[in-house]
């Protein structure tokens, strides 16, 4: 599929399929200039379907005879005051899924311009199109609805210039979104700890960026003892993995990011039993693949920010070498935890990982991690949470989800609730009382980080879907890819 843009006015471009956006306040055909036979369909098309230009709503049509369109979408994009960048997105993949459904080949989409920003509308439409259009035949033996299921071979973006570049940054995007999502959906007999240093080292030598994995036994050096705890279980040997990416000159920022690599969450001997999602917990690692995703979209862009990308991977299982509940682990920071739930690992590898981060003298840090079901119990499933003491950074990652459209809702770091996590024989347990839980495992990393700018981000809801909508497809959605890279590039 081959994205293009160009300045053809809708009504003088010719193909299978176009697609129109309309706003709320203005389903205003005659601005199409259309002949009057069109003008007609059009106008029965919008009479017969109550087409309103509402957000999200579509009507669509085949038109007979010789036309030299033989299909045309509506999409209603809302309010004109009200658009965001986001909509373009969603409308392009409304646009595309009927494109693909009605198997047109040659597609013409006329969108309106956000903030009249052309090469920022043009891409976030290409992206649209990209991940509506993704799939996932990896583990098929024959690829759903055959080799080319209906994708089309060519759109163009209408009315909007050339904007090759967006194009190309489009691409490079949904690139990372992508190998998020195929990450995820993975299984953890698939994504392992060493498949995803592997992965690291692909995009550490396909971009120039470098990389440096820690053995079990380098992080036993640096005094890792909660990350290693969590894979002492496990058949499959831990991996520390930091991936850095150096601009050419000066850099600007030093960041780093940090994603929550569990390859698979057993629970340990906290066993995840009947009715816990035990089977859906291959995606315990989607802050990880969100963070190499992000790794891989960077690398491309080449900012003049300096950004360290860290997981520590491992796996949660049981055997006769798993934690046993109670057992006290020291941090490489010299703190102490007494594990009162093996169930929440995630914090404990996250620890390590946020030790190492702080020495490595960056100005920010931000980690990611499927960490809790108390943060799925208190925002759902489309809205991930975010923590963190430093207003600056909460406003810089708000700005930057607001345009990739993926919601983060900022909760409180509320001191008191630390008393929960209080141990009457180590520095701390790993797990508080149940309510504010999501508040607590932000409370117990923050322990980890002295002074650097730092923010937690809980993504376990948004990261899985398990219905079809915008330009997500069930299952893995690629959540915060967008979010990182629009931060990194902000700053
Ligand atoms: N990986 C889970 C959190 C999770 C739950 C992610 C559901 C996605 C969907 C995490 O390791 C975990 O098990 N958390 C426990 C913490 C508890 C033991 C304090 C939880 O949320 O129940
Ligand atoms: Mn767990
Ligand atoms: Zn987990």
């Amino acid at each position: 599929m081959k994205i293009q843009a160009t300045d053809t006015r809708p009504l003088d471009w010719s193909g299978d399929c176009l697609g129109l956006g309309f706003f709320e306040e203005a389903v205003d055909l005659q601005a199409f200039n259309a002949d009057p036979d069109r003008l007609s369909l059009l106008q029965d098309l919008v009479n017969s379907s109550e087409f309103k230009g509402k957000a999200g709503e579509t009507a669509w049509t085949r038109i007979a005879g010789s036309s030299p369109v033989r299909f045309v979408i509506l999409v209603g994009l809302g309010k004109s005051e009200d658009l965001q960048l986001n909509h373009l997105r969603l409308a392009a993949a409304a646009i595309a899924r009927t494109v693909q459904k009605q198997k047109c080949k040659t597609v013409g989409m006329h969108l309106p311009t956000w903030k009249q920003d052309k090469a920022q509308s043009a891409q976030a439409i290409a992206e649209g199109i990209g991940l509506a259009l993704h799939q996932d035949n990896r583990f098929k033996s024959e690829p759903e609805g055959g080799q080319t299921n209906g994708l089309p071979e060519q759109v163009e973006l209408l009315g909007i210039g050339q904007q090759l570049e967006a194009i190309k940054t489009a691409h490079q995007v949904c690139q990372g979104v992508i190998l998020a999502r195929e990450l995820v959906a993975a299984p953890a007999n698939v994504v392992t700890p060493t498949a995803l240093a592997e992965t690291a080292g692909t995009i550490a030598s396909e971009h120039g960026l470098t990389l440096e994995i820690l053995e079990q036994k380098d992080c036993e050096k640096q005094g890792m003892g909660a990350f290693l705890g969590v894979s002492k279980a496990s058949e499959m040997p831990p991996k520390f993995i930091h991936l850095t990416y150096r601009p050419s000159g000066a850099a600007k920022r030093k960041l780093a990011i940090i994603g929550k690599g569990v390859t698979f969450d057993s629970g340990g001997l906290n066993l995840k039993t009947g009715g816990s999602g035990i089977e859906t917990m291959k995606m315990d690692m989607a802050g990880s693949a969100a963070t190499l995703g992000a790794a891989k979209v960077i690398g491309q862009l080449k900012p003049d920010t300096e950004v360290h990308f860290i997981v520590a991977a491992a796996e949660n299982m049981i055997s006769g070498h798993a934690l046993h509940p109670g057992d006290i682990l020291t941090a490489s920071n010299g703190k102490t935890i007494e594990i009162n739930n093996t169930d929440a690992e995630g914090r404990l590898t996250l620890a390590d990982a946020l030790v190492f981060a702080e020495k490595l003298e960056v100005d920010a840090i931000v980690d990611l991690a499927t960490l809790t079901g108390a943060c799925i119990v208190a925002l759902g499933n489309d809205i991930a949470g975010m923590w963190t003491p430093k207003d600056e950074l909460a406003q810089e990652l708000t700005q930057a989800s607001e345009r990739a459209g993926e919601k983060f809702w900022r909760m409180p770091l509320e001191d008191k609730y630390f008393e929960g996590l209080k141990s009457p024989i180590a520095d701390m347990k790993n797990t508080g009382p149940r309510p504010g839980g999501s508040i607590t495992a932000a409370l117990f990393l923050q322990q980890f980080i002295k002074d650097t700018a730092w923010a937690h981000l809980d993504v376990a809801g948004p990261v899985w879907t398990d219905k079809e909508g915008g330009y997500n497809n069930v299952g893995a959605t690629g959540f915060a890819v967008r979010t990182l890279v629009n931060w990194v590039l902000g700053s």
